[in-house]
């Protein structure tokens, strides 16, 4: 079929495999241009199809020839209908990784059940035994508690006063004013329940438990901290709160790997076009001007070239991980440098519908957005018929 991108909102409701293809072929490629990583063997990654997540896979496997399991949620193929981009993302990275003779295996479902959890533990124990790296890299607006059943929506609200600001439709590139009501009733708690570190630690605990683990184990989440600027809305919002949780849960888990000498780290990623972030009210109109900054100062930096340096700089350097005084590794150190965030400030104040589209990197936000779908890629060629039935090899 020919597939063009049909958007509602912060969402695309159609993915194109042949451009996700070319997107995990660059991020490959980019890779292996970086040279190798004495970095993990066995990783199993949640949340492993898209963003951070997918490039901590893609990173794993051609950075360190590492075995990957991946566990996602996403959309397969029906005839006509073409499969969620992560789908897509899966297909291309499991043949790659097959082709340069890696293990790679994957497990679409919801990874906060318990069922999810047992099927990948017991593919763990069939094909692995033990692992040396767990990254944990969920972004869900939901989560259906594996004991009690109940569901749990996050929110993305300030807390207790509203928060007013500028913010940008990036489809129209019309700037406004946005006002946000500030949370109610269990909101913080909600959100807390499904961004925060409760399932990360679930996960840990029932690995360890059957004794999957290997000396000198590893896990990472992911974290974000921001400006002043979108504090309100982020850092010191719904989110933030959860993001405060999963940081502390770190530390909880590390201390239940003292025994095998392992270890628990929150990375502070930097603010990027995925699916998760283009929700966030405010955030796009910020990341247009984070990305215009950063780009002239030749320091702008995607998912693969991030969680490239995470490996390289950070986990693998085979000295002490730096960490700031909060014990969290920092990816976000030129997205925080002072001269990016004053320019930003300044930015901000003559930010309107007329000024962004030349102060702001508006067209690299748009351009992004689609590129997460598959759409927009340079080298595809969309007038073609694609097969949207696409399988993913190792689909267990
Ligand atoms: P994303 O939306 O690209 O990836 C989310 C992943 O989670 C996908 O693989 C998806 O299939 C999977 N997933 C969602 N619900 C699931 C479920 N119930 N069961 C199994 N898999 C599920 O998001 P992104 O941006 O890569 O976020 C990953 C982490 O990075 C999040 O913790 C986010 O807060 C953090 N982060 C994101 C930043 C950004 O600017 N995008 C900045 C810093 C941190
Ligand atoms: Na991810």
């Amino acid at each position: 079929m020919i597939i063009e991108p049909r958007t509602r909102g912060f969402i695309c409701l159609t993915a194109h495999p042949k451009g996700c293809e070319q997107n995990v072929l660059n991020q490959i490629n980019y890779i292996k241009t970086k040279g190798a990583i004495d970095g993990p063997k066995k990783v199993l990654v949640i949340g492993a199809s898209t963003g951070f997540g997918l490039a901590s896979r893609i990173t794993s496997a051609f950075g360190s020839e590492a075995a990957t399991i991946g566990v996602f949620l996403e959309k397969p193929p029906t005839p006509g209908r073409p499969a969620s981009a992560g789908w897509y993302n899966t297909v291309a990275f499991e043949n790659k990784a097959h082709e340069a003779g890696l293990y790679a295996k994957s497990i679409n479902g919801d990874a906060f059940s318990n069922e999810i959890r047992a099927k990948t533990i017991d593919l763990i124990k069939k094909d692995l035994g033990q692992i040396d790296l767990v990254i944990y890299s969920l972004a869900s607006p939901v989560r259906v508690h594996p004991e009690t059943g109940t569901k749990y929506k996050s929110v993305l609200k300030p807390i207790d006063r509203s928060f007013s600001n500028k913010t940008v439709d990036f489809h129209t590139g019309k700037v406004s004013e946005i006002s946000i009501e500030p949370a109610t009733g269990d909101d913080i708690e909600n959100t807390v329940t499904v961004m925060g570190g409760d399932d990360w630690q679930l996960w840990i605990d029932a690995l360890k438990k059957e004794a999957l683990l290997a000396p000198q184990f590893q896990t990472i989440a992911y974290s974000y901290i921001g400006p002043k600027l979108t504090e309100p809305v982020y850092r010191k919002g719904t989110i933030g709160r959860a993001k405060d949780h999963l940081e502390a849960t770190a530390f909880k888990i590390t201390d239940t790997l003292k025994d095998i000498n392992g270890k628990a780290y929150v990375s502070v990623n930097k603010a990027l076009v995925t699916q998760a972030s283009s929700a966030i009210p405010v955030i796009p109109l910020y990341i247009s001007l984070l990305y215009k900054i950063m780009k002239e100062k030749e320091i702008h930096e995607g998912c693969i070239e991030q969680i490239q340096r995470l490996f390289k700089e950070r986990l693998y350097t085979g000295k002490q991980i730096d960490t700031d005084p909060e014990g969290r590794i920092r990816i976000d150190d030129w997205e925080m440098r002072e001269d990016v965030q004053a320019a930003i400030k300044e930015l901000w104040e003559n930010a309107t519908t007329e000024t962004l589209p030349s102060i702001g990197d508006l067209q690299g936000y748009h351009t992004d957005f689609f590129n997460l779908f598959g759409f927009k890629v340079p080298g595809v060629d969309y007038d073609q018929d694609v097969d949207e039935m696409l399988e993913i090899p190792e689909l267990q």
